[in-house]
Formats: structure tokens, C-alpha cells, sequence
């Protein structure tokens, strides 16, 4: 009696879950929207699949970039102008940066055409057409094959068949694997190489609130950047030229004047990098458990020690702003992550599903097995993935003179495999990355951080798979003198003489870097860590992806109620929701819309994350706010149940007709834990209003040209 209620319990709580997941959950690929059409206009779509993806006419998708191969852009105007997060385009807005000219810090904003900057490297990738291309790519291959002989199979079907493709002469292609390698598509693509910097607010309007309100809500930050697309006089792809034109769109999004209201329907359109929905309660686990605490434990000590020096000191904080970010932003998202999988019994619900599943598979030869040999790899592999945590955390992410240690082992190898040349090219390759190394390098602050995660490796690493050398010499007592006589012996103790050094006679060179402390150091670590660790590893991560590929497979079979979307994989996908405010537990509910007065209460006078600028204090006391206000309030950020993930970041946020009502750049601090568990009542996806935007442009930098070039619309009022 009782198992049967709970069984029904669970069978209820499956449906119920699946059931609501549907409404909002999913990263859909944009070629088969026809499946979800009907439940995205029954949340108040108006526009047809096919105004969203088409190869026949213009349609969404081709105003749509991936921008630099790591966030979301697009295109706004019908001169190529691209639109795109401040904290997308901050390395370019950075190098455009001096201390006499600092764009960070007052803006840009191109007068003319002829005024905006190239940046060299920087891309916006289109995407022509898709196509499902999983007969010919796992032709051969069966389920006796190694991972490897699959793999090798797999490569050489995928290489025959990228030989035969029909491309225009722009066009490039790549293939993809999607549910773990249960389906293959195919992207034609075309790749646009002049991309000009157009506009930027200051940092005070496009990262207000900085690391402090970063992945939080309410947040008042303006993060958008124009560019614009450049191409040659056949309105296709170029090299950087002079007498490059803006490129001519297909299509462009419209900007629409009427801002968003509760549960108004939305659409997110970009490239986000990576989810792992379908993973088992197993690989939940390990995240929250294994993973993630001591990832954030190492770099609170590192976040620390940068903190204090930057506080103290104006040159080293603008030297450490960039990497402080960058180390804070997933610090902080992975804390987030953990408290809201706790919060939601993110794992107790896997487990309940999981029942469900076996449930249905019971008596299948094939499936039955499938958890429990999962289960048991999870296991065995989690000891193995937190020591795999502490040497890239440790090693190669926050000490920072590991790097270039690594970079002068692989110059010595050169030498020895290719001689002179060998040298010589990679030096080339590299040295534009040290010379930026050694500019925003403070080797005090970098002596610090190695001798307390040394220390933190020493003490509290797994002794199995930490190197004796490790363990040996940097204990408390140990971990200062050491570090001190690692750094004064090694030939980056002084980086300016290293940099002249590496340019003179390479056998000279090579002979120092095979005595070298810290490189010697680096390698002997490397080496521990590729036998001890990463090689077993794979071996058993091999065995898991093949499982979890059987595990997709059966899931999609067993689960016929449920429509399944592929895990995120940098590939484009929409996704759809609702503008509207949540009420995480145990706190007061949250609105969908923050103000221009919201950013006045923040405000500290001269704080690096809370300065703003006089002339936007300015336009909030007169309520200057031109046509982009409403009832004497100017509207600058809002939120909604899309599902986002990173690389969404500068995802045009679409209204029901089509045009662009915001601007994707973060998520709400409770909803972090989206990547592994999307939960529709507190995740949210954090937009610029369009409003914003256009206010900022027109009333705060009176750049009313660039506005003019884009298409305003009405669609509720008119
Ligand atoms: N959290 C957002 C993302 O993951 C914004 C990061 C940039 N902003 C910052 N304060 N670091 O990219
Ligand atoms: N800020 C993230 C990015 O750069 C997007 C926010 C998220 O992870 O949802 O891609």
C-alpha cells in the first residue's frame, strides 16, 4: 500500500515536472522550431517558424552573429550596425584604451562612419543553413567499437562528407555532435573579418555595479556595445580594408518603443556553450559536492589576496580589473549553482525521475544497466575529477606565472623537434601574449597567490594524487621560503630582462629554460598530473560518455511525453519565456523591471563599482528621459523565464512580433543552477531594456545619429 502511494507520488511528480518544464525550459535548434511552434504561440507568439529560421527568405536567424566565437550579437540596423554586451567587446574597448584617451572610462562614440575603430581578430559568424547529417556521419560504426574506433570512424565519415558539400565561395562549414553523439548536424556558415567598434557607454553605465551586483537582481547595468559589420564592395566577407562598406543585411531587427509588461512573450536568440540537463542525479552530485567547493574555496583565496592589493593600490586595480572579473564571475556562479541546487533538491529530483526511468525500462536488456554501471563510474571518477579541479585551478588558472613557465617548456621543445625555426615561429606566436602578460603582471601579488594554493594543494589535496614535491614543501611552514626561493632563482624573476633574454641566441635560451625552477617545476607537476591523473581519467570518462550516450538514447525512447531539447553546445538555439519577477524562497518577490532611479540609490561617489556619470544623474532629476520613458520613470533592466546559459551573453532578446525589446547579459543569482537544473519558477535571464539602450545613445551621449539608422516600431500602441 504504501509503495504503491509513493510510486504514484513519484509518477505525479515526474509528469507535474515535466509538465511545467515544458512550458519555458529549452535550448531549441532553430531548424526544428515546427515541433514547439504551437506551445510558443500559445504563449503568445505571433510570428510563424519559419519567420524565425528559413533558407528560402530572410528570416530572424540572419540578423543573428556569433561574435568573436564566444558571445551573441545582432544586427540592428540595415547598415551592418551590430549590437552586443559592453562585457562582450571589453577586450577591444580595452586596447582601444589609453590613460590620455580611456574608453573604459568616458565612452566612445563614432561621429561618422570614418570614425569607428577596426579590431583586428575580432569575427561575426553567421549561420547559413543546418542540416541533420547523422546517417552518413555514423555510417560503419557499431556498439562493439571502442570510443576511439568510433571516434576514428565517425571523423572520416564527417571528413569524406565535408569534401562533397555544395558552399558559395564565402562559406565555411563545421559539424557538430548533439545528444552525447546520438544525432550530427551540419552549419554552413559565413565569417565577416571587419568588425568596427561604433559606440560604448562609460564602464561607470556598462558595468555599474561591477562584481558586487554581477549575477544578481535587481541589477541596473547598461552592458551593450555597438559595432558594425564590414564587407568588401560585394557586400561579402574582407580583410580589414579602408574602402570596406557596411554589410547590407538580409535582414535587421527592428527596435520596438514599447518596452515589455508583464508576461509578455519572449524569445532569446544566440549561442550559449554548455548545459548538462540529462546528466544522473550521480553527476548532479558530484558537481555540488566534489566539484564545486573546493573550485570555490581556492579562488576565494585567490579573489582575496587580489582584493586587498587593489584596494590598496590604483595602478595594480586597473592592471587586475580584467582578471579579477574573470576569476570572480564563475567564483561567484558557482556558489550560486551550489545554493540553488541545494535549495531545489536539484538531486533528490533527478533521483525520483530516475526511478521513474528504471521503472520503465525494467526488463530491457540494454537499458536496465545503464544507471547503475553509471553510478558506479561516478564513483570512481569523482576522486580523480577533484584532483583534475585543484591542478587546473591551481596550475593553470589562478597562479599566474605557470603560463609562461608552460609557454617556455613548449619553446624549449620547438627547439629540440624543429630547431631555430621552430623557435623562432612559436616565439613570434607567442610573444604579443607575454608582452600583455608583463604589462598587467605584479609578481608580489602573483608570489602571494602561489604560496597560499600551494598550500591549500599541499593540505588539503588528495595526498594520492598530489606530487610529494607539493606535499613536502609547501605545508605552513614551508610554503613562503620556498615559493621566495622558486621565484628569485627562476629567469622570470625579472620579467624585462626575460623578455630581451628570449630574443637572443635560442641555445643559450633553451639551455636556461631546462635549468629553470619554476618551468622544471611546472613540468615535473604536468607530468604527475597527465600518469595520475588525467590518463585514468579519460580512460573512465571514455566508458561514461559512451553510457551517457545510451542513457540520452533511452531517455528520449522511454519518455515519449516529453520533447527533448540538446544539451547546449555553442551552437545557435532559441529559447522562449515570459517577461516576469520570482519569489525565491524565504524572500520577498521580485518585480520584472528595474528604473533609472534604482541606479540613483546605488550610487557612491567615486566607488569603482557605484560611480555614476553627472550627466546621467542629471537626466533622472529633470526626468529628461526623451521618448524612451514611461510615467516619468526611465526603464533599464528586466527579466525573464528564458533559459540562458554563458555565450548568451548579447542574445537580442525578441518580442511575439519580432524586433528586439532587450539585450541577454547575465542570470539571476538563485537561477545559476540552470545549467544542471532549469527550474521555471526562480530561473531568469537578466536583459538590458531596449529603452535603455536608445536613452543612452540619444539623451546621454547624443549620438541621435545612431539611432536614426535603426528602425523604430510600435507594435502594441500603433
Ligand atoms: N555574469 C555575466 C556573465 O557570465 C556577466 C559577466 C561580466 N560582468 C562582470 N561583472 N564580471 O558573463
Ligand atoms: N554573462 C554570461 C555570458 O557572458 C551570460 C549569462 C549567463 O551565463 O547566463 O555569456
Amino acid at each position: 500500500m504504501k509503495l504503491i502511494y509513493k510510486k504514484l507520488n513519484i509518477l505525479l511528480l515526474f509528469i507535474l515536472v515535466s509538465h511545467i518544464s515544458f512550458a519555458h525550459e529549452g535550448m531549441w535548434l532553430p531548424h526544428l522550431l515546427k515541433q514547439i511552434e504551437g506551445t510558443m504561440k500559445e504563449m503568445g507568439m505571433k510570428m510563424s517558424a519559419e519567420d524565425i529560421y528559413s533558407v528560402n527568405k530572410g528570416s530572424l536567424k540572419d540578423a543573428i552573429a556569433h561574435f568573436g566565437g564566444g558571445c551573441t550579437s545582432s544586427i540592428i540596423s540595415s547598415q551592418g550596425l551590430l549590437l552586443t554586451n559592453h562585457h562582450c567587446g571589453y577586450g577591444q574597448i580595452q586596447s582601444h584604451s589609453s590613460v590620455e584617451n580611456n574608453l573604459l572610462r568616458n565612452g566612445f562614440w563614432a561621429a561618422t562612419q570614418k570614425d569607428e575603430l577596426p579590431n583586428p581578430g575580432l569575427t561575426a559568424t553567421f549561420i547559413r543553413r543546418i542540416e541533420d547529417v547523422t546517417e552518413a556521419a555514423l555510417t560503419g560504426v557499431n556498439s562493439n567499437m571502442t570510443e576511439a574506433e568510433r571516434q576514428s570512424t565517425i571523423d572520416k565519415n564527417l571528413n569524406a562528407l565535408g569534401a562533397q558539400i555544395a558552399k558559395k565561395k564565402d562559406e565555411d562549414h563545421f559539424f557538430r555532435a548533439f545528444y552525447y553523439g546520438n544525432q550530427y548536424l551540419l552549419f554552413i556558415t559565413v565569417t565577416y573579418r571587419d568588425v568596427r567598434l561604433v559606440g560604448t557607454p562609460p564602464e561607470s553605465i556598462g558595468k555599474f555595479g561591477s562584481d558586487t551586483d554581477n549575477w544578481v537582481w535587481p541589477r541596473h547595468t547598461g552592458d551593450f556595445a555597438l559595432f558594425r559589420v564590414y564587407a568588401g564592395s560585394d557586400n561579402q566577407p574582407a580583410d580589414y580594408h579602408e574602402t570596406n562598406q557596411p554589410y547590407r543585411p538580409s535582414k535587421h531587427l527592428n527596435v520596438s518603443m514599447d518596452g515589455v509588461e508583464a508576461d509578455d512573450f519572449t524569445l532569446v536568440f544566440g549561442f550559449p556553450g554548455r548545459t548538462q540537463q540529462y546528466i544522473p542525479a550521480a553527476g548532479v552530485a558530484m558537481n555540488l559536492n566534489a566539484i564545486n567547493p573546493p573550485r570555490i574555496a581556492i579562488r576565494d583565496t585567490t579573489l582575496q589576496i587580489l582584493n586587498k592589493a587593489m584596494r590598496a593600490d590604483e595602478a595594480t586595480r586597473i592592471q587586475y580589473a580584467s582578471k579579477y572579473a574573470r576569476i570572480a564571475n564563475a567564483w561567484k556562479k558557482w556558489i550560486g549553482e551550489n545554493l540553488g541546487l541545494a535549495q531545489t533538491n536539484a538531486v533528490w529530483k533527478k533521483k525520483s525521475m530516475e526511478m521513474e526511468f528504471q521503472e520503465r525500462v525494467s526488463g530491457h536488456p540494454r537499458y536496465e544497466n545503464l544507471l547503475p554501471d553509471m553510478n558506479r563510474l561516478y564513483e570512481e571518477i569523482t576522486p580523480l575529477a577533484v584532483a583534475s579541479e585543484y591542478y587546473n585551478e591551481i596550475v593553470l588558472r589562478n597562479i599566474e606565472i605557470l603560463t609562461p613557465a608552460r609557454l617556455m617548456a613548449t619553446l624549449a621543445a620547438r627547439f629540440n623537434d624543429n630547431g631555430e625555426k621552430g623557435y623562432q615561429d612559436y616565439l613570434t606566436r607567442i610573444t604579443p601574449y607575454l608582452e600583455g602578460f608583463h604589462k598587467n603582471y605584479n609578481s608580489d601579488l602573483d608570489q602571494q597567490v602561489f604560496t597560499s594554493l600551494f598550500q591549500i594543494y599541499a593540505e588539503q589535496g588528495n595526498p594520492v594524487y598530489t606530487h610529494p614535491l607539493v606535499r613536502e614543501n609547501f605545508t605552513r611552514q614551508h610554503a613562503h621560503a620556498n615559493t621566495e626561493m622558486f621565484f628569485q632563482n627562476s629567469m622570470f624573476n625579472d620579467f624585462t630582462s626575460f623578455l630581451d633574454f628570449i630574443k637572443g641566441d635560442p641555445t643559450e635560451v633553451v639551455e636556461i629554460i631546462s635549468t629553470d625552477t619554476l618551468v622544471n617545476f611546472y613540468l615535473t607537476l604536468q607530468d604527475h598530473y597527465a600518469e595520475t591523473v588525467a590518463r585514468p581519467l579519460q580512460l573512465i570518462q571514455d566508458d561514461l560518455d559512451k553510457l551517457m550516450r545510451e542513457y540520452m538514447a533511452a531517455q528520449q525512447e522511454v519518455m515519449k511525453e516529453k520533447t527533448f531539447y540538446p544539451d547546449a553546445n555553442s551552437t545557435l538555439r532559441v529559447t522562449f519565456g515570459k517577461v516576469e519577477g520570482y519569489q525565491p524562497e524565504g524572500k520577498p518577490r521580485y518585480e520584472y523591471q528595474t528604473w533609472l532611479s534604482g541606479v540613483v540609490e546605488k550610487y557612491i561617489p567615486d566607488d569603482y563599482e557605484f560611480d555614476v556619470p553627472p550627466r546621467l544623474l542629471e537626466l533622472q532629476k529633470n526626468k529628461d528621459f526623451g521618448p524612451y520613458g514611461v510615467d516619468g520613470k526611465m526603464p533599464v533592466c528586466f527579466i525573464g523565464s528564458n533559459h540562458t546559459t554563458g555565450g548568451n551573453s548579447g542574445s537580442p532578446a525578441i518580442d511575439a512580433y519580432g524586433n528586439l525589446i532587450g539585450l541577454n547579459f547575465d542570470r539571476v543569482w538563485e537561477g545559476t543552477m540552470s545549467d544542471l537544473n532549469f527550474d521555471p519558477s526562480i530561473c531568469r535571464n537578466i536583459m538590458v531594456d531596449a529603452r535603455y539602450i536608445l536613452f543612452i545613445i540619444d539623451k546621454y551621449a547624443n549620438a541621435r545619429h545612431i539611432v536614426d539608422e535603426m528602425t523604430l516600431v510600435y507594435p502594441k500602441t500603433k
